[in-house]
């Protein structure tokens, strides 16, 4: 089964002279409970492909099918309904609440999907901080930080964890943490893991590569033999 299967998409911003071309007819099928890296140059538009294959923008034109639905024929409040039933997002900002612990800012989403507390505790040990579930954002490195947002992000079991630049801000050290934590999520949830980044090393981890360049694919690999992240450096 594929998780997705995009078709002649392509996605404008602005007019006129001020017309930008982000994606420009991209043809795509990703196959269910893989690790994706989507690698592109700044600008290449990869965010942009993200924003379509997460529900949170409409396309210009193409289509994107999220296993039998068609996610670009859904109104803005069907997609908002959707997005949260089937697809967690981690963005390169932890976007935490400060006055709320990690369990807290885990719990918020297990409510919204109206799934036991306990799932939220499972979401922190999953990403390996059991131990730190009463602390405050402010009391947490900025490699726990984002893996407590992986871990609100997958407390509600999404199908798909869509992920953008999840190490951008963090060191080496706690960037490989966060690449392991996400490891583990799709080994032991099954969930499909999309993962942006502009660095050749970390898409090593990743079992299908998909190259962007000027709004467009210019390559679609398979990676028999993914490293683990402690096997890779940058
Ligand atoms: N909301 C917007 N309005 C106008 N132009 C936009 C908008 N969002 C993105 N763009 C343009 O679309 C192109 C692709 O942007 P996108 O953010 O998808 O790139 P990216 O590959 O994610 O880059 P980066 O690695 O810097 O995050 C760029 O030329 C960008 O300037
Ligand atoms: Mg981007």
């Amino acid at each position: 089964m594929n998780v997705y299967t995009v078709e002649n998409l392509t996605k404008t911003y602005g007019e006129g002279g001020a017309k930008v071309t982000a994606l420009n007819g991209v043809n795509l099928s990703v196959p269910e409970n893989k690790f994706v890296a989507i690698l592109g140059a700044s600008g290449s538009g990869k965010s942009t492909l993200l924003n379509m294959l997460g529900c949170m923008d409409k396309p210009t034109g193409g289509t994107v099918r999220f296993y039998d639905t068609d996610i670009t024929a859904l109104s803005k409040r069907q997609m908002t309904a959707f997005r949260g039933g089937n697809i967690g997002f981690v963005f390169q900002s932890y976007n935490l609440l400060p006055d709320l612990t990690a369990l807290e800012n885990t719990e918020f989403s297990t409510e919204l999907a109206g799934l036991p507390r306990k799932e939220a505790e499972k979401a922190l040990e999953a990403v390996g901080l059991s131990g730190r579930m009463n602390h405050y954002p402010a009391e947490l490195s900025g490699g726990e930080q984002q893996r407590v947002s992986i871990a609100r992000a997958i407390a509600k079991n999404p199908k798909v964890l869509l992920c953008d630049e999840p190490t951008g801000a963090l060191d080496f050290h706690t960037g490989v943490m966060v690449l392991e934590a996400l490891v583990r999520i799709r080994r032991e949830k099954h969930t499909s893991i999309l993962l942006i980044t502009h660095n050749q090393e970390i898409a090593k981890i990743a079992d299908m590569v998909i190259s962007l360049r000027s709004g467009e694919i210019v390559s679609v690999t398979e990676n028999e033999s993914p490293l683990a992240p402690s096997e890779v450096t940058w």
